[in-house]
């Protein structure tokens, strides 16, 4: 890991005005014009295992033109539900900055990684506005970000995280950096291979979480010769498989297919469109006699 500072990102826009990933071209906005800071007021947090977001959200600097960004209502929620104010966030695999974004506006410490150096300035790029609400309870957090592979968080110390939620590649469905190769992406392995890879993220996750708190990652399904290819639950295997405990299974409704795997028109095919995506919450346990406890929500 290497750490990428605020001193850093203002010299890199100096000489640049855009990033690439892969064939698509990104505006640095270095200066934001800030309508709102948060959700439209009528939004009332998820209370369910059903997600949906049909306007994927738009508040602060959030913008949906990172290749696969998650809608930033999600990482609030998790935010929201199981973190406090002051404790420290981290997204390992940050692509454009949203969860980072959410935890500043929330008051949150945090941490983002993530192996492609244009992704770190373009969530720096996202970063880069004050917010001062001007509330007793607000305390300006450190937010970090770092160069680096999610298998290997070596700045970071065994349990010192209060809440992981991160949003990896799902395995080489979409490529986060095909014409630039770039060493080390997780995107650009093969599903046996990626979900080896995906073992170390889960055993560095589990490493730097503090006991008792939550680990949550989005992950999708694919399809391959019209039938169905259940990566979210052998990712979810993995996971479970370096000692967590499942919490939830959220379904995150998809509204936007064109990013996603299946290009067809469903209406000449004998199967069904995937529309939804799995948020898995998984949680460190305390100790092996609590973890004991939970027979089937754990390895069985
Ligand atoms: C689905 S995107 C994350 C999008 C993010 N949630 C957002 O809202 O912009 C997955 C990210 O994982 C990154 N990635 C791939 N392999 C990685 C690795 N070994 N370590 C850290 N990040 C990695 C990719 O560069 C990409 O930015």
């Amino acid at each position: 890991m290497k750490e990428v500072t605020q001193e850093e990102y203002l010299e890199f826009i100096k000489e640049n005005d855009i990033i690439v990933i892969e064939d698509v071209q990104i505006k640095l906005r270095k200066t934001w014009n800030i309508k709102s800071f948060s959700p439209p007021e009528e939004y009332e947090l998820e209370k369910s295992t059903v997600w949906s977001f049909p306007e994927r959200g738009s508040w602060a600097t959030h913008v949906g033109d990172y290749r696969g960004n998650w809608s930033p209502y999600i990482p609030r929620n998790l935010i929201l539900k199981y973190s406090q104010k002051g404790d420290w966030i981290l997204d390992q695999m940050m692509g454009s900055g949203t969860t980072l974004v959410e935890a500043k506006l929330l008051g949150r410490n945090a941490i983002g990684v993530d192996i492609n150096l244009s992704a770190v300035m373009l969530a720096r790029d996202r970063l880069n506005f004050s917010y001062n609400p001007l509330l007793e309870e607000y305390k300006e957090p450190i937010i970090k970000t770092y160069f680096g592979d999610a298998r290997n968080l070596d700045k970071i110390e065994n349990d010192s995280i209060d809440l992981i939620a991160t949003h990896p590649p799902y395995a080489n469905i979409i490529s986060y950096s095909k014409k630039n190769r770039l060493e080390n992406d997780l995107s650009q392995l093969p599903l046996e291979e990626y979900l080896l890879e995906m073992r170390k993220v889960a055993e560095e996750a589990f490493r730097v979480l503090k006991p008792g708190k939550i680990c949550a990652i989005l992950i999708g399904d694919t399809r391959k010769h019209k039938h169905y290819i259940p990566l979210a639950f052998r990712v979810m295997e993995v996971f479970l498989d370096v000692g967590f405990i499942l919490k939830e299974d959220i379904i995150k409704v998809q509204w936007n297919m064109k990013t996603t795997r299946e290009k067809w028109s469903f209406r000449n095919y004998d199967f069904y469109l995937i529309s939804h995506e799995h948020i898995f919450v998984f949680r460190k346990p305390e100790d092996t006699k609590e973890y004991k406890k939970y027979k089937f929500s754990i390895k069985w």
